[in-house]
């Protein structure tokens, strides 16, 4: 980014709703006197989506009976505060929940900058660290971490730990830029211990919220209104952990769904199989991410510099939905429309971070339909035709405009009840549009799609289940897991990759979450029997905390299932169940059958479909933790950094041992050439992940 003016600048932070300071050539000592009061800044610090002048910076000074109005803020090049270049006063009130947000321009590229916040008793916030992005000509190599799903109510938050260990021991070239947060950041779905007293898999429920206004659903809570989605985001910024890494490096973060609703998608819920208006609590939960997340993000109710002014909505059936599954109702688009999170950043000559919003804007999943049900069966669990999945997501557009009239599924003719409908969108037309144009005119080495949910398909092949194991599978060929995710919306991720082919865009690397699981592997519109062609790679990041598939199977897979052996398979001298689902994904259903039988993992990887999954590296459904990018001008490296399930938080300086560590490298290819990915384990034992 070019240097800006500051009247540019001051617009700019009008726009977004934030104080603005401009920074000075000149450095001053500190004017005022301040003392550490962590107590009086309960939530810590946080600064975000730094560019390569300027960057956010957030904190949070409840009330307590005083009345303050405004604190000072000051951005330092030093940690002592001996060369302050920016300084400011920081509205809070209580109409933002005693937030602020503070824009910081004027800085220089690429550098480590200190800030803090001062009452005017000189009562002070922790001294904390912010980075601002290299210009766009900037050649250096880009380091950042993705992580998604942190939960706070059912786990530890170990991984921000050993993020924070690792990078103070790195030499300074070697430390990360920014945190990409992919979203839950929250979950708003909470137990408080004494609904689930026996605990959650292996997890003990902790008492983190209550909430004032909440509802309660079977035996968890959800927020109704702004002031229970603001409890929530204080809950979890009270954990020590989380609130030392957004002391440390500017997070640039993304609502998926877990900020608005668990089943959420445009401003509707879904609990007990009924989808009911949720417009209310759609601007609740935008108010309280503009509140408690410092980003550049655009909310279209005017220029206020302290204030999000939530638009006037109700909650009312959203019934008609155009050829882009956008619900029309008047309220629904007020509440979708309070606040635009999708964005673009950039950091120097070889990164352009391009942020997607993959819930505000969707058509409803039409696996989440009662009519698909018919799909599943105790038989065979998790597994969903692949055949049905394509039908279903294409609509009317299926097989050039000619959907079948019904699916088979065994000896079942379920009516195809989408063949009158336009195709699945995750990304809604305008949003599209914004992302297709953003990738066609990047500049950028590397065009980093920073998506919420993951993009790579996830994929069995019960169809290779010997006969006489279980009833025959009553699809045609493979099957797909649901996920609701871009790795079942054919249609929409095949026109964004042809789009990447068709204009020859190289480069192309896709971060995501929400799967709680680590995947690394290639983009591509189809696999086998189609044509199999990259466009791009492809990563997923584990989960923080939240737990992942094989922790739920251990606790609720029967034990006496045939298909056992697929998902939490035990080799003949195995004490525990593995994870043998990691194998499933990647070399199918023989491989995971002969390590039943044998607990030899060489001759299990020697029966490997090559037809199942040649899209996928890596793929470990039950890992947790964070991924490292490394990004060069000509490769790109996602370092995938496993911990132990976070049970209970470490009280180890460096968070607690590691499982594994996985790298997965790319060259950069030519816009004629295939992407290609290397894969290695540094570190410990990932032996069914590869
Ligand atoms: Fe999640």
């Amino acid at each position: 980014m070019a240097p800006i003016s500051r009247k540019v600048f001051i617009q700019t932070a009008i726009a977004l709703g934030a104080t603005a300071a401009w920074g000075h050539s000149l450095t001053l000592p500190s004017a005022f006197s301040w003392r550490e009061r962590r107590d009086l800044y309960p939530e810590g610090v946080a600064s975000g989506d730094p560019d390569s002048n300027s960057v956010l910076l957030w904190t949070r000074y409840p009330s307590n009976g005083h009345a303050a109005k405004k604190l000072n803020v000051e951005v330092a090049e030093d940690e002592s505060f001996h060369q302050v270049v920016a300084s400011a006063k920081a509205v809070i009130s209580e109409a933002s929940d005693w937030t602020c947000r503070v824009l910081v321009g004027g800085l220089k590229p690429a550098r480590v900058y200190w800030y803090r916040f001062t009452d005017a008793k000189g009562n002070g916030s922790r001294l904390s660290r912010t980075i601002t992005a290299p210009t766009d000509n900037d050649e250096r190599p880009i380091r950042f971490v993705f992580v998604s799903c942190q939960n706070v109510n059912q786990g530890a938050q170990n991984a921000y730990r050993r993020m924070i260990f690792e990078d103070e021991g790195a030499a300074e070239l070697d430390r990360l830029g920014f945190i990409l947060h992919l979203g839950d950041f929250i979950y708003e779905i909470v137990w408080y211990p004494e609904d689930r007293p026996q605990g959650m898999y292996d997890r003990r429920i902790r008492d983190i919220v209550r909430y004032q206004h909440g509802e309660k659903i079977e035996d968890f809570h959800i927020p109704t209104v702004v002031d229970d989605y603001r409890a929530i985001y204080r809950a979890y910024l009270h954990d020590p952990d989380l609130q030392d890494a957004r002391a440390r490096w500017p997070f640039v973060c993304m609502w998926d769904n877990h900020e608005f609703s668990w089943l959420g998608w445009q401003s509707l819920q879904k609990f007990q199989g009924t989808t009911r208006p949720a417009q209310t609590r759609k601007v609740a939960a935008n108010q309280a991410f503009f509140e408690y997340q410092p980003a550049r993000i655009f909310k279209p109710s005017g220029p206020s510099l302290d204030q999000f002014h939530p638009p006037r909505v109700v909650d009312q059936p959203v019934t008609h939905f155009d050829d882009h599954g956008l619900g029309q109702e008047t309220n629904n688009m007020t509440a979708i429309r309070s606040l635009r999170g999708y964005r673009a950043l950039r950091w120097g000559r070889n990164t352009e971070l391009i942020i997607t919003d993959q819930r505000s804007y969707r058509s409803e999943d039409p696996t989440d339909r009662a009519e698909a049900n018919a799909f599943s069966s105790k038989d065979f669990p998790e597994f969903f035709p692949e055949e049905a999945l394509e039908i279903f997501d294409a609509g009317r557009v299926y097989d050039q405009g000619h959907p079948p009239v019904s699916v088979h599924y065994g000896d079942n003719n379920v009516p195809n009840f989408r063949k009158d409908q336009p195709p699945q969108t995750i990304l809604g037309a305008e949003q599209k549009a914004w992302f297709l144009e953003k990738l066609l005119r990047s500049k950028a080495t590397w065009k980093i799609w920073g998506n919420t949910i993951a993009t790579l398909d996830m994929r069995a092949d019960p169809q290779n289940l010997p006969p006489d194991l279980t009833r025959p599978w009553p699809g045609s060929g493979f099957a797909g897991f649901v996920g609701g995710d871009f790795g079942t919306a054919y249609v929409e991720r095949g026109e964004i990759y042809d789009f990447v082919r068709d204009n020859g865009i190289t480069g192309f690397a896709t971060v995501a979450g929400d799967r709680h699981s680590f995947w690394a592997g290639l983009a591509a519109k189809f696999l086998p029997p189609k044509s199999f062609e990259p466009v791009g790679i492809a990563f997923v990041t584990a989960s923080i905390s939240a737990p992942g598939m094989v922790e739920a199977f251990e606790h609720v897979f029967p034990k006496d299932h045939p298909l056992r052996p697929l998902f939490v398979g035990q080799g003949p001298s195995d004490a525990r169940p593995q994870p043998t689902v990691n194998m499933l994904l990647r070399h199918g259903v023989k491989s995971c059958l002969e390590y039943a039988k044998s607990g030899d993992i060489s001759k299990a990887r020697a029966l490997s479909n090559p037809d199942l999954s040649p899209h996928v590296s890596f793929a470990d459904m039950g890992g947790h933790g964070y991924s490292v990018v490394r990004v060069t001008s000509d490769s790109f490296e996602a370092e995938f950094v496993c911990i132990p399930r976070p049970l209970e938080r470490s009280n180890r300086a460096d968070g607690g041992p590691l499982l594994y560590r996985s790298k997965h490298r790319a060259k950069l290819w030519g816009s004629r050439e295939t992407p290609r990915l290397e894969s290695q384990i540094v570190e410990g034992d990932a032996r069914f992940s590869v």
